[in-house]
């Protein structure tokens, strides 16, 4: 996507900077290139999601994956480890993937707060400086992944996309789907990176909600920064033509000596092609010594069960995974494509001011206007659930039957048919 905003050019927040500045604290903006402030602030982000101590080398890999974003740490010059912020943000747009095309997403990471500086509202100071800079950019959207799913419903984010965890029990099932024409075989970690950011970048669009990884993301899923571990292992997929269509990052653990009964973890799977996907998922499923299979962070609408002959003996857990935050209404309901016609009056609150309002949707030939009206609304609701609607994972109606959108039922039918997608929405890595 051309010309995304640079968030390292913008300036700090200036309502932030000067409430924290009568606390005493110091809102700062991190550069890359200062490796101790870099170190320092690496090390208030591992403290600050219950991790140890950072080696000097695991804090220098930190600077690759900020080297592109905005990093922001606040300062307490009280403190004795004073080039350690006590809270710490990170941000970048990315283009997200969104029905029929992308959307500039303001992606928010490394949300921390140290422990003895908790409850006083630095985080919630820091979010409302991250909203305000990405609204001031003309950024449509805001995203980001969740530590836990009871943080940022308050700054009107909503659950947009979900994962499943995939447990399969492999002495149950037997490989019920279609044979692949091409090659599975080992390959080095390291060429597994490049292959799997390949793969990743080349298939965004097929993932709803999705963003571009970095490679350190990808370092992490082999094993090879973040939890280090050697005993990760990689697997391509070459087609009938050697060309490489797919590859996966794997462990084994558990016992599996003891009576065959090892687990094997996909740590990161992408396939360009169900042949590759299918022969991806059959390699693990047929892996001697394993009994058990687990896929985290996988799609929830996963062909899985499909291609085993007892799907009983798959299980899927559902949990949140990507949240969405509406800044600019018309922009966003813009820039996708629909299922479906509609034509309905929209009225959303939002604490924060961005999304407020009443709005004429209109939806014709798979696009929508929006515009501001006076007329009575159709459908009442928050931004939250305007957000988590938005990328067609949650029905409108399932959200009226929690009581959270209100209105006349054939219009929120309308709605939640245009905003259906394909497939159910899946951002495959955390941010
Ligand atoms: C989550 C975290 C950043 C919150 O920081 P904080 O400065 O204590 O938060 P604030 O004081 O600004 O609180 C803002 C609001 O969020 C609420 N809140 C904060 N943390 C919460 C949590 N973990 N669960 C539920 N509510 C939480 C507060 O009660 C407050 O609510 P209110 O505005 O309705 O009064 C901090 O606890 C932290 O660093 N946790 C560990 C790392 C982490 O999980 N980061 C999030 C990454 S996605």
């Amino acid at each position: 996507m051309a010309d995304l905003p640079d968030a390292r050019t913008l300036p700090l927040d200036e309502t932030t900077r000067a409430a924290l500045a009568e606390r005493g604290l110091e809102y700062r903006l991190v550069e890359n290139e200062r490796v101790a402030a870099m170190e320092g602030w690496a090390y208030a982000v591992h403290r600050g999601f219950a991790g140890g101590d950072l080696s000097p080398e695991d804090a220098a890999d930190w600077r690759e994956p900020m080297a592109w974003r905005r990093v922001t740490g606040i300062y307490d010059p009280t403190v004795p480890q004073v080039e350690r912020p006590v809270a710490t943000a990170s941000s970048w747009v990315a283009p997200m993937t969104v029905p029929g095309g992308t959307l500039p997403s303001w992606s928010i990471s490394t949300i921390t707060v140290a422990g003895t500086h908790r409850r006083r509202g630095i985080a919630r100071a820091l979010l409302e400086a991250e909203l305000r800079d990405a609204h001031a950019a003309g950024v449509p959207v805001a995203g980001l992944t969740a530590s836990e799913a009871t943080i940022y419903g308050r700054y009107g984010f909503g659950p947009a996309t979900q994962i499943a965890t995939w447990r399969v029990d492999t002495r149950r099932v037997r490989w019920n789907g279609p044979d692949a024409p091409g090659r599975v075989q080992y390959v080095d970690r390291e060429d597994a990176v490049l292959l799997m950011g390949e793969l990743h970048e080349r298939t965004l669009a097929d993932r709803v909600g999705e963003i571009p990884g970095w490679p350190r993301r990808w370092r992490g899923r082999l094993g090879l920064a973040e939890d280090k571990n050697d005993d990760v292992r990689a697997v391509r997929y070459l087609d009938a033509d050697g060309a490489p269509r797919g590859v996966m990052a794997y462990r084994i653990s558990g016992d599996p000596e003891a009576d065959g009964a090892g687990v094997l973890t996909i740590r990161y799977l992408v396939a360009e092609d169900d042949a590759a996907l299918g022969a991806l998922w059959r390699f693990a499923l047929e892996h001697d010594l394993v009994a058990q299979v687990v896929a985290p962070m996988r799609r929830v609408d996963e062909a899985l069960p499909w291609l085993v002959d007892d799907p009983r003996g798959v299980k899927p857990s559902i949990a949140d995974h990507g949240w969405l935050r509406i800044l600019d209404v018309p922009a966003a309901l813009a820039a996708r494509t629909y299922a479906a016609p509609a034509s309905v009056t929209l009225r959303v609150t939002d604490p924060l001011g961005y999304a407020e309002g009443c709005w004429r949707v209109d939806i014709a030939d798979g696009r929508a206007t929006a515009t501001p009206t006076d007329a009575e609304a159709d459908i009442e609701l928050t931004v939250v659930d305007l957000s988590a609607a938005y990328l067609g994972g949650f029905p409108l109606a399932v959200l009226a039957a929690a009581g959270r959108v209100r209105g006349r039922a054939e219009a929120i039918d309308a709605l939640g048919l245009a905003l259906r997608s394909t497939r159910a929405p899946f951002l495959s890595i955390v941010y």
